[in-house]
């Protein structure tokens, strides 16, 4: 948790209500965070997740650790601080999205279960839905598909601290969902976290 350095600072409270924005909007907000290895599925399953909801005329945003690490986060790395660091500001930037009625899905590794539960936490303490879906899948079947060659790469000693390599993996305890996509095809998987939305009463205003 990053320690308060400015001081002299008041929050100012707005007039809208979250019950107002929800009707205006005709949904209610949340973040759905997609935690797993890089190649299980984590971007796929968002994007499509993203489409089907757009489909349904739902408001709904992807958050995605590459693009996320091209803008807001281009000064972090892969260390365990600037991953920390990473998931802090997304747990926040969500949460922000989340309170603007966004369903918002967050896809990052975030292998360390302290920060992802430090993110849960943010959303716990605004009331605002936090669902973990475990997109999960062998290490091995990962770096079969290695979409981006970064196993390989990794393999080879050619990045150092690769998550799942020479880099840790902490697996959720408390996932609200578990997909394997390698059990799952994209639309099956897609399916289990709308039905998660679905029995959580996220996609009724
Ligand atoms: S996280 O660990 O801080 O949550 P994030 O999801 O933002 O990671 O970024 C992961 C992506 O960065 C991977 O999908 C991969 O494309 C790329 N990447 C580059 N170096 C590493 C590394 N050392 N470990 C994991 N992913 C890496």
């Amino acid at each position: 948790m990053a320690d308060q350095v400015a001081t002299n600072i008041t929050w100012h409270e707005g007039t809208v209500t979250r019950e107002e924005r929800q009707k205006n909007l005709g949904q209610k907000g949340a973040t759905v965070w997609f935690t797993g290895l890089s190649g299980s599925g984590k971007s796929t399953v968002a994007v499509a997740l993203e489409q089907v909801l757009m489909q349904r005329g739902k408001h709904a945003y992807c958050l995605d650790g590459d693009n996320v690490r091209h803008g807001l986060n281009k000064n972090l790395g892969f260390s365990a601080e600037d991953r920390a660091e990473n998931i802090r500001r997304i747990g926040e930037v969500a949460k922000l999205f989340a309170d603007a009625g966004m369903i918002t899905v967050a896809s990052f590794i975030s292998p360390y279960r302290a920060d992802r539960d430090a993110a849960r936490a943010l959303h716990d303490e605004s009331k605002l839905p936090f669902l973990e879906v475990f997109i999960d899948c062998p290490l091995e079947v990962a770096e079969e598909r290695d979409p981006k060659g970064l196993y390989v790469k990794a393999r080879a000693g050619e990045i150092k601290g690769f998550t799942g390599i020479d880099d840790p993996y902490e697996a959720p305890e408390r996932a609200e969902l578990l997909v394997r996509t390698d059990k799952l095809s994209v639309a099956e998987s897609v399916q289990a976290v709308l039905n998660l939305l679905d029995e959580r009463g996220l996609l009724t205003a």
